[in-house]
């Protein structure tokens, strides 16, 4: 599922940090991704603001840095017929990094390579990670 996957590259993520880890680092906090919301449609090559509510963010967090990255979900089948779900979390190219989460947005370009779909998401890794609705990304 993908908040397994997604809490697993984040426990990745925080591993790879050099500060060594405290245990209540690894609470999990899920900040509201508020835009993009479903209604979107951003054009491939666009700046956008992506924003998120910050309201239950702990103040110790507020200066821990994050990251945000495209995905599109889908759900394919295998030869039996079941149903598997595939993130597509482009983690080869993070849209922003290094912004602390306590800000609440963060500009990013979308690259100008983007496949047109209509179910983008928006994942946003700090010492959590969440993805905003589904949203559109064409010209
Ligand atoms: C992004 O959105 C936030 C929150 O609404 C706002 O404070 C900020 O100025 C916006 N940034 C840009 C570049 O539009
Ligand atoms: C976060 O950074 C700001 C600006 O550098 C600083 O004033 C604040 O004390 C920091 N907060 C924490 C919890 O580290
Ligand atoms: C990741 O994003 C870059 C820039 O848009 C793109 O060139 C690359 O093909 C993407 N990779 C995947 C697996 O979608």
């Amino acid at each position: 599922m993908i908040f397994t996957t997604l809490l697993s590259l984040l426990v990745a993520v925080v591993t790879a940090a050099a500060s060594p880890l405290q245990p209540q680092q690894l609470e999990v906090i899920t900040p509201r991704i508020t835009s993009p919301t479903e209604s979107d449609c951003w054009a491939p090559g666009s700046i956008q603001n992506v924003t998120w509510d910050t309201s239950r963010i702990p103040p110790a967090f507020v200066n821990n840095t994050g990251m945000i990255m495209l995905a599109r979900p889908e759900t394919t089948y295998d030869k039996n017929g079941n149903p598997r779900m595939t993130e597509n979390l482009n983690y080869t190219n993070p849209l922003a990094t290094r912004f602390p989460i306590g800000t609440g947005h963060q500009t990013v370009q979308i690259p100008i390579d983007t496949p047109p779909n209509n179910g983008y998401v928006i994942v946003l890794f700090g010492d959590s990670g969440n993805c905003s609705p589904k949203f559109k990304i064409r010209k």
